[in-house]
């Protein structure tokens, strides 16, 4: 939700900046802007409609500074419009944020008692009048007594245009994540603005304001006292964070789903001995996630947005069937206010690629608050929901980029099989040799995922007769069902085809009537002990003209005048199956975008880190 980026130094700013902006894009692409401190001790703000590209061709040549501040918009207060995108200027103040002020206008009426008129429709714009209004000289003490005034979430990075060559920073909610090179300072919503310069980064806390200039980074409290920050590493490297030859980023991150799987299980498998034997069982003792976690829980909730909570849809049937302990699933946009019943004795889940979306960051914290025992999946290091967290399983599927998420899905999925393998285990509802196979069986998907891949010229002729369609099924039971919202959220957010997951048994009440010749289904039947029933479903869609397309177990018995199309997954055993699954889907989803011409990886009105409710 908005990518924000701040530099001084002793490079170019505009190009770090707009570097910076085009490796942030895919968090909001509306429209962009920067603005920089030229040699003259003065701010110049340029901003576009559109994307970072039709920034930088705006951007002159000849303009020369060694500091300045970016933002990539996803429109949140306001329109679209050259008007609405940031900086926002008032008085001796020139802002970027990321985030939502909740009480925007009682504090524009109360600043427009004071003279102050904004320009656009942004709650942002209130943020900078604000400032400016209580800015006396002192940066750090106006950000300090504007924080005080505003409700909601944050990330500024703040211009004083009477302090040239520094940028004061603060956030609350919002990410920021800044390094210091030997070029300069920098500061920017995510890590992947940095990795060009840095591996080395720090987030700023909460509450701190951050100092930049070209030599340091200062951070203090509010009240003023001196702060040192906490250094991370990233283990990628700036080509994690590029094309490397494929389309699209969508395109790479499923084909690098094989390497991001391996990431996730293998160095978590460690060697155990029983009565002589050696088994390979999953082990969390270097996550800093101890056996008690599962031990003694009455119940647990596993609560996500989107595709992650997909993937927690999966955990649940996992959960159900091999540890034996009750599991819901939440909506977090949902869960956080219910009013949930939570004790030391439920296991709360969060799941998120990002580590940042608001609505999974705040089921957290009330999850911690009401006393539950928290773990979260979560693939960002360092991200909010990872710091907050009583525990972290940290995927490890490298940067995603793409909107669309592929191989953090399959990486929260291999999560959830190694926790609950682990847990079944530790609660000794499952043997040390029944545990070792089901991890063995685990490990042994990351090469059928490959296979999955080779299949690549069917996908495009199933997704060549999806591009016509204006609606779409998809049908599945169990995992399949699960599988089955996950396939559809990802052809829906890509593609603009409507579509909805059913679970198949459901349909005939109601869903059916709107089966005809022109609404593709796709029917997964991957699992075998519900094969006849779901042979039944695709049947009953079968004779109401539909057009099937039939992702199914190799060996499954399905007459052939059912489908239209059939993709066989590899010879795995059923619980493995949503992975190749997933893989077939996603490249369903990818192609059916390509083929429509439509822009695959920034798909419309959609941003990749939703940091706003
Ligand atoms: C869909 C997608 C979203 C995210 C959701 C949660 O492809 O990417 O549905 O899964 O916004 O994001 P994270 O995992 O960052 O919390």
């Amino acid at each position: 939700m908005c990518g924000i980026i701040g530099f001084s130094g002793y490079e170019r700013a505009t190009d770090v900046l707009l570097s910076g902006l085009s490796a942030l894009e895919y968090r909001g692409y509306d429209s962009a802007g920067i603005s920089c401190f030229t040699k003259d001790a003065k701010i110049t703000t340029i901003k576009s409609v559109g994307k970072v590209s039709e920034l930088k061709a705006l951007v002159p040549g000849e303009l020369k500074s060694d500091c300045g501040i970016g933002h990539t918009r996803w429109a949140t207060h306001g329109g679209v419009s050259r008007t609405n995108a940031h900086p926002h200027s008032c008085g001796n103040v020139t802002l970027i944020h990321n985030g939502i002020i909740e009480n925007y206008l009682a504090l524009r009426d109360t600043l427009a008692a004071g003279g102050r008129t904004p320009v656009s429709d942004t709650d942002s714009e209130i943020a900078a009048m604000l400032i400016d209004s209580l800015y006396t000289g002192d940066a750090a003490a106006a950000l300090a007594a504007a924080v005080a005034h505003l409700e909601g979430a944050y990330a500024f990075c703040v211009l004083f245009s009477d302090q040239p060559g520094k940028i004061y920073c603060i956030r609350k909610g919002s990410p920021l994540v800044a390094c210091q090179t030997e070029m300069g300072s920098i500061i920017a919503s995510d890590m992947v603005a940095l990795l060009r310069y840095s591996k080395d980064y720090f987030v700023l806390e909460e509450n701190l304001i951050a100092c930049l200039t070209r030599d340091e980074i200062t951070l203090t409290t509010l009240d003023g006292t001196p702060v040192t920050p906490d250094y991370l590493t990233v283990t990628w490297d700036v080509s994690s964070a590029q094309k490397n030859g494929f389309k699209h980023y969508m395109e790479k991150e499923i084909h690098e789903q094989p390497d991001a799987l391996s990431r996730t299980i293998m160095p978590r498998l460690v060697r155990y001995s029983e009565n002589g034997t050696f088994y390979m069982l999953p082990d969390f003792t270097a996550d800093g996630i101890p056996d008690s976690v599962f031990l003694g829980l009455s119940r647990i909730i596993i609560t996500a947005c989107g595709t992650a909570m997909h993937a927690g849809m999966m955990g649940k049937l996992l959960f159900e069937e091999l540890l034996r302990i009750p599991v819901t699933v939440d909506i977090a946009s949902e869960f956080r206010y219910q009013n949930p019943i939570l004790d030391e004795n439920t296991l709360v889940i969060t799941v998120s690629q990002s580590g940042e979306t608001a609505d999974t960051l705040a089921a957290l914290r009330l999850a911690r608050k009401k006393g539950a025992r928290t773990l979260s999946i979560v693939n960002v290091k360092g991200s909010s929901i990872a710091r907050e967290s009583g525990h972290v399983f940290y995927t490890h599927a490298g940067p995603e980029i793409a909107v669309a998420s592929t191989k953090a899905y399959t990486a929260q999925l291999a999560a959830f099989y190694l926790i609950v393998f682990r847990a079944a285990y530790a609660a000794g509802q499952l043997s040390i040799a029944e545990c070792a196979k089901y991890t063995e069986q685990l490990a042994a998907i990351i090469p059928s995922i490959q296979q999955v891949l080779e299949q690549k010229d069917e996908f495009t002729k199933i997704s060549r007769h999806l591009t016509k369609a204006n609606d779409l099924f998809f049908i599945g039971r169990g995992m399949d069902y699960a599988l089955s919202c996950e396939g559809s959220i990802k052809l829906k957010e890509i593609s603009y085809i409507h579509s909805e997951a059913y679970a198949a048994g459901e349909l005939k009440h109601g869903t059916l009537s709107l089966i005809t010749s022109e609404v593709p289904v796709i029917a997964l039947a991957t699992q075998h002990d519900v094969l006849p029933k779901m042979v039944s479903n695709i049947k009953e869609v079968r004779a109401r003209g539909a057009f099937v397309i039939l992702v199914a177990a190799a060996d499954a018995m399905i007459e052939e005048e059912l489908y239209d199309f059939r993709i066989n997954l590899p010879q795995i055993s059923d619980r493995f199956a949503p992975f190749a699954a997933a893989v077939v889907l996603q490249m369903i989803a990818y192609n059916t975008s390509y083929l429509r011409g439509l822009d695959v990886d920034q798909p419309r009105h959609l941003a990749k880190s939703v940091t706003v409710e």
